[in-house]
């Protein structure tokens, strides 16, 4: 059985998170594995590139933004997502190499072809399948700021900076509709959770 990679992407407050849980158990019916990751993170190196890309207060400069989030995302795949893939097992990313497009290219304005390029050999892998998860950049931060507790640094940026983040990811989307589905995140909870659901069934080829 070939092993299977998706990813999660969208703004803050998306429901990302919320999503993820429903999809693993669709993709663990019939008893294949499944491996959850999240990023910045996912291995103990990996989180501790985390600590230092969202601590409040860092004065990181969006090319070392950028070199680290390709560290930790090194790290991740290769002890992490190709030895999963390579046991047949289902990899479910909680953001990936979308998320530097987006943040790092759209916020921060780097040039997307230094990204890319990052992509080829620090990434050296694709997702099968990307859900991106669209809300407006007011109603995410509402639902990311009432979950509590301190902001995190890219949390902390402005809206227009994360109107520039959902622009790109709705833009990559376009762009490769064959990986994408763009759900609809403006939605309850619960219908979002259906619309993810219904939609990896699909691609699976299994009855919604
Ligand atoms: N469709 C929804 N409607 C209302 N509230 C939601 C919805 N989806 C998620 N939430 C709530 O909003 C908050 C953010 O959701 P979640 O943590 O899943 O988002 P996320 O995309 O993972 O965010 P982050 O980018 O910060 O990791 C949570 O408290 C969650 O319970
Ligand atoms: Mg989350």
């Amino acid at each position: 059985m070939p092993g299977l990679f998706i990813s999660l992407e969208g703004g803050e407050g998306a429901g990302k998170s919320t999503v993820l849980a429903a999809l693993r158990e669709v993709l663990a019916e019939g008893g294949r594995e499944v491996v959850c990751t999240r990023e910045p993170g996912g291995t103990p190196e990996g989180e501790a590139i985390r600590e230092l890309l969202l601590a409040p207060g860092r004065d990181l400069v969006p090319e070392a933004e950028l070199l680290l989030m390709f560290a930790a995302r090194a790290q991740l795949v290769r002890r992490v997502i190709r030895p999963a893939l390579g046991r047949g097992a289902a990899v479910l990313a909680d953001r990936f190499t979308d998320a530097s497009f987006a943040y790092q290219g759209g916020g921060r304005g780097l040039d997307a072809g230094h990204i890319a390029e990052l992509e080829r050999w620090a990434a050296g892998l694709r997702p099968d399948l990307t859900f991106l998860l669209d809300v407006g950049v007011a109603q995410g931060l509402e639902r990311a700021r009432s979950r509590g507790g301190e902001p995190d640094r890219i949390e902390s940026e402005r809206e227009d900076f994360f109107e520039r983040v959902r622009r790109t990811y709705l833009a990559r989307a376009a762009a490769e509709p064959e990986r994408f589905r763009v759900i609809d995140a403006s939605q309850s909870a619960d219908a979002v959770r259906d619309a993810a659901v219904a939609a990896l069934r699909t691609w699976l080829g299994r009855a919604p």
